[in-house]
């Protein structure tokens, strides 16, 4: 499973480096450190525990929470059930609870690949339901709770170098997630206060598929975001500057 949401956890162990650019907190690993995996374990640390205010000399914006404007949850047409569902005002917290579980760089090659453990991320939104359950047409608005726990995420990371102002830089390539949550658990409340019943049965339609259907499009929208901000801290700052050698 895609799980790009928690990529945000990587990067943050690929910025940090000790330069006028930099916020003296962060911890620079050099590429010759005998253990180098427990110094980035280390900053890593540092730069997630920055999650509620981010990091603005690294154009790390604030992550906790991570704002979305909308997810949509279609459920179509399936038997007695039409649905069509969105959230709105997204909000994910607990990235800035995450660990680095094991990180290796290779600094030729531009692979990178690190493990990361969440504990949990809780989200929380507006929900939006539309349609037709029990022959009873509804449509109807509350607020939508969610708990993933026990997140591990795998991140793969190849990254080209290129020169710029005779400095060398990393481009991101390419980037995989693998993604495994232990739990997740929803719950909504608000929807259709007058009516229990619709109310219950909406929720049993959600639960099915909610995991599945909600996962990936979280992950993906949350990909460019992280992707974006692994650009921006590469192009700003020079490999030597970010891991000196
Ligand atoms: C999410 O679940 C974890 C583990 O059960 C719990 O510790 C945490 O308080 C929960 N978060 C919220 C906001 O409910």
């Amino acid at each position: 499973m895609d799980c790009r949401l928690f990529a945000l956890v990587c990067l943050a162990a690929a910025a940090y480096g000790a330069d006028k650019g930099l916020p003296s907190y962060v911890k620079v690993c050099d590429r010759k450190n005998s253990d180098i995996v427990s110094c980035l374990k280390e900053s890593f640390g540092i730069v997630f525990s920055h999650g509620d205010k981010g990091i603005p000399e690294m154009h790390i914006r604030p992550f906790n929470p991570i704002l979305l404007d909308k997810l949509s949850i279609l459920e179509g047409n399936s038997g007695s059930v039409n649905l069509d569902a969105q959230l709105t005002d997204v909000k994910l917290y607990g990235i800035k609870d995450s660990t680095l579980e094991s990180i290796d760089i290779d600094f030729e090659s531009g692979a990178y690949n690190c493990e990361i453990f969440t504990p949990a991320v809780y989200l929380e939104a507006n929900f939006g339901a539309k349609g037709k359950i029990l022959l009873l047409e509804f449509n109807g608005n509350g607020i939508f709770r969610g708990n993933m726990t026990g997140v591990r995420t795998k991140v793969k990371y190849t990254f080209e170098s290129y020169e710029k102002k005779g400095k060398e830089h990393w481009k991101l390539a390419n980037s995989n997630f693998d993604c495994i949550i232990d739990n997740f658990a929803i719950n909504l409340e608000e929807l259709f206060a007058d009516n229990k019943d619709l109310s219950e049965a909406v929720q049993a339609a959600l639960d099915e598929n909610i995991q599945i259907e909600l996962q990936p499009v979280i992950v993906n929208t949350i990909e460019t975001v992280v992707n974006d901000i692994v650009t921006h801290v590469f192009d700003k700052f020079p490999l030597d500057v970010l891991h000196p050698k």
